[in-house]
């Protein structure tokens, strides 16, 4: 590096040095989960090397670890052509297929040695990285395999990508292959927050990878939590690799992670036995895989193999069984949500997919159905994507009888009658009318849940005969309700009467996000409501603030600061909230308490929780003073395990940390499990 004349030669050697400590804890935090200082002590670091690099501008590189997320948006990316092609894979989707392709192998090579490695194909988005002389100097996607796009802004948002090779001397040059992902709990977050903004959903984890490295903002890649295992190597000079198996060693040591889920394989046995274990572990897996790639372990005899234009013969993917299943549309009905949104749902013959009974799948709107040409009585192939709800991938016209009919959107809410409206621009059809009874309900059993008020025991039916006997009409009526008039419906006997009184009651002690989030402002989900409280603190400030103030908080944006001022101009609106704040509802100053009960401890949450949401248990352990992360590290004290826990609950088994049953944890925070 040269030295700008303007920087002493120890603010110079300063700045090296920090360099290299911050990225030698990225790579501890990252890759291999084992960090060595706090967060703070880190955030420190990275502080002051940022105001040096300020003060000295001359000294910032694009290498520096300060330059992760410092990039502007781009207008577009540049075209990069990869050293050496991207290929594909060639796929078996059978025993038989495999072995026809172990024959070609053999009939290459002849009767030699011949070893395997056998890896997980991760579903994601391929990535070809660059480093010249030990630098990440492009980051590129896979493109038409001849040529991507540079997405380096991005790429460098992932911090298990090393800035720099960790081993000296660096390989004068090196293309480093890798797939990109998201866990299927990210992408299960992200849908959701989409959902709530009535964004269309990413159907599967590799058009959302895919998609998050595509953001012209590296701000927006950096939100998303992307991460990624190396696989392999595109061009490389001044390294002699001998076998795969070498060369992923030798990448974990230049500071990568890789898979650790692969296995070297003596023989085709040993391959065989690889893919049924596999078939039935993956779904434990916190992320997406869609089969195995079984690999030729020698370089030379790769070499000897070569490849057609299109893959490799070196290697092949052995698929997972589909997770899709065939079954007959029996009807389509719609429903009405709390948005008033009409939604066509496609009522299934039960199948199985993926070892759960399936027996409706969403057709999203109008247009879906219409493109998709689902008819009733047809017969479909149906899938899961991960966390997303059954969706219907095609219709198997093949089979149509002439019987088949085809769904018409109703011209009138099929609950209260009213004509329904769709905005020209608009994919969703409405009930304009927000007394109709859906949108009644659904907005009371939102508000009751437990993301929002979390009222227990408040549950559909209770809710229904509530409505019937005209008991309450509106959220703020739950307050108003008294031991007698409970009495008075059916199935209510005096103990689950008080219990629910106690319930509405406790409600009354929240916070101003979950309240934010009760009252079911269009577009304002669990994590939208945190921002707006964690920004406006009060109520009132979030009620009387004017759209350029909400829209310009970070996260927000216009389309949500429209739907919350329009919200908060409507006298109903308002004195909505003024009535629930005179019952007694009294959400509490947003602060977190210096330190509290959990101070010290580190949870990590794997699986669902039953009797809470997600959000709900973070913010509880943080209100009382603990930490929350993604992943289980070092400094993991205590992890919840929820339904279906993924590998989070086995690491923390391996390393001893303390393992909490969802009941344990209610009890901790302080709720009756
Ligand atoms: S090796 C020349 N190994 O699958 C051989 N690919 O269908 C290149 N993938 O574009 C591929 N996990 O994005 C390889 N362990 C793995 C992989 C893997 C995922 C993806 C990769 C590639 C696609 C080929």
């Amino acid at each position: 590096m040269t030295t700008p004349s303007s920087a002493p030669p120890e603010v110079v050697r300063r700045v090296e040095q920090l360099r290299r400590e911050i990225e030698e804890h990225n790579y501890r935090y990252f890759v291999v989960d084992a960090p060595t200082i706090s967060d703070a002590e880190y955030d420190l670091l990275l502080r002051e090397l940022r105001d040096l690099e300020a003060r000295y501008p001359g000294l910032q590189t694009p290498d520096s670890p300060t330059q992760r997320v410092g990039a502007p948006p781009s207008e577009a990316f540049a075209t990069v052509v990869h050293r050496q092609p991207m290929l594909s894979l060639a796929n078996a989707f059978s025993v038989e297929e495999l072995d026809a392709w172990h024959r070609r192998v053999v009939n290459i090579l002849g009767d030699v040695p011949l070893a395997f490695v056998c890896e997980l194909k991760i579903d994601g988005a391929a990535v070809s990285l660059t480093y010249e002389h030990g630098r990440f100097t492009r980051g590129a996607t896979r493109g038409d395999g001849q040529r991507g796009e540079d997405v380096t802004p991005n790429l460098r948002t992932i911090r298990s990508i090393p800035l720099r090779w960790r081993v000296q001397p660096p390989p004068a040059l090196v293309e480093v292959r890798a797939e990109v992902y998201l866990t299927r709990e990210a992408l299960a977050a992200i849908n959701q927050e989409r959902a709530a903004r009535e964004e269309p959903l990413f159907a599967n984890p590799r058009n959302a990878a895919a998609g998050s490295l595509r953001q012209l903002d590296p701000q927006v890649t950096a939100s998303r939590p992307l991460d990624l295992f190396v696989y392999g190597v595109g061009a490389v000079e001044g390294v002699d690799l001998r076998t795969h198996r070498e060369t992923l060693a030798w990448l974990r040591e230049a500071g990568f992670r890789t898979n650790p889920h692969g296995r070297h394989c003596e023989s085709l046995d040993e391959v065989k036995a690889y893919i049924p274990e596999w078939t039935a572990r993956h779904h434990d897996l916190s992320y997406e895989t869609d089969g195995v790639v079984i690999k030729v372990d020698s370089i030379a005899q790769q070499a000897e193999l070569g490849a057609t234009s299109q893959a490799p013969r070196w290697a092949i993917a052995y698929k997972f069984p589909a997770e899709q299943a065939i079954t007959r549309v029996n009807n389509i009905v719609v429903y009405v949500g709390r948005t008033g949104a009409l939604t066509p749902v496609a009522s299934l013959d039960p199948v199985a997919v993926s070892g759960v009974t399936v027996t409706s799948a969403t057709l999203h709107n109008e247009d879906e159905v219409r493109r998709k040409d689902v008819r009733i009585g047809d017969w479909v192939v149906v899938q899961r994507a991960g966390e997303v709800i059954p969706d219907v991938v095609r219709v198997l016209t093949e089979r149509r009888t002439g019987d088949e009919r085809l769904f018409e959107m109703p011209k009138t809410c099929p609950v209260c009658g009213t004509p329904v409206v769709r905005p020209e621009s608009e994919a969703v059809t409405r009930c304009p009318n927000p007394a109709c009874p859906a949108q009644v309900m659904g907005g009371l059993i939102h508000f009751a849940s437990r993301g929002a008020m979390n009222i227990e025991g408040l549950g559909w039916k209770t809710l229904v005969r509530l409505v019937e006997k005209e008991l309450i009409r509106d959220p703020a009526d739950l307050y108003a309700l008294r031991l007698e008039q409970l009495l008075g419906l059916e199935r209510m006997a005096e103990k689950s009467a008080q219990n629910l009184l106690d319930a509405i009651e406790r409600s009354k002690r929240t916070t101003l996000a979950r309240l934010l989030y009760a009252l079911g402002i269009r577009h304002v989900g669990a994590t939208v409501a945190e921002i707006l409280a964690a920004h406006f603190r009060d109520i009132h400030a979030v009620m009387d603030a004017p759209f350029e103030a909400v829209r310009d908080i970070p996260g927000i944006g216009p389309v949500i600061a429209e739907s919350v001022v329009t919200f908060f101009q409507g006298p109903e609106n308002r004195a909505l909230v003024q009535r629930l704040l005179e019952a007694g509802v009294n959400p509490a100053p947003q602060e977190a308490p210096a330190g509290g009960p959990l101070t010290g401890r580190q949870f990590v949450f794997t699986g669902t929780l039953q009797r809470c949401t997600r959000p709900e248990a973070v913010a509880r352990v943080e209100a009382l003073g603990g930490a929350v992360a993604s992943s289980v590290t070092v400094r993991t004290t205590d992890v919840v395990v929820g339904e279906q826990p993924g590998s989070k609950a086995e690491q923390a088994r391996k390393r001893g940390i303390r393992l909490l049953q969802e009941a344990e944890f209610l009890t901790l925070i302080g709720e009756h499990p």
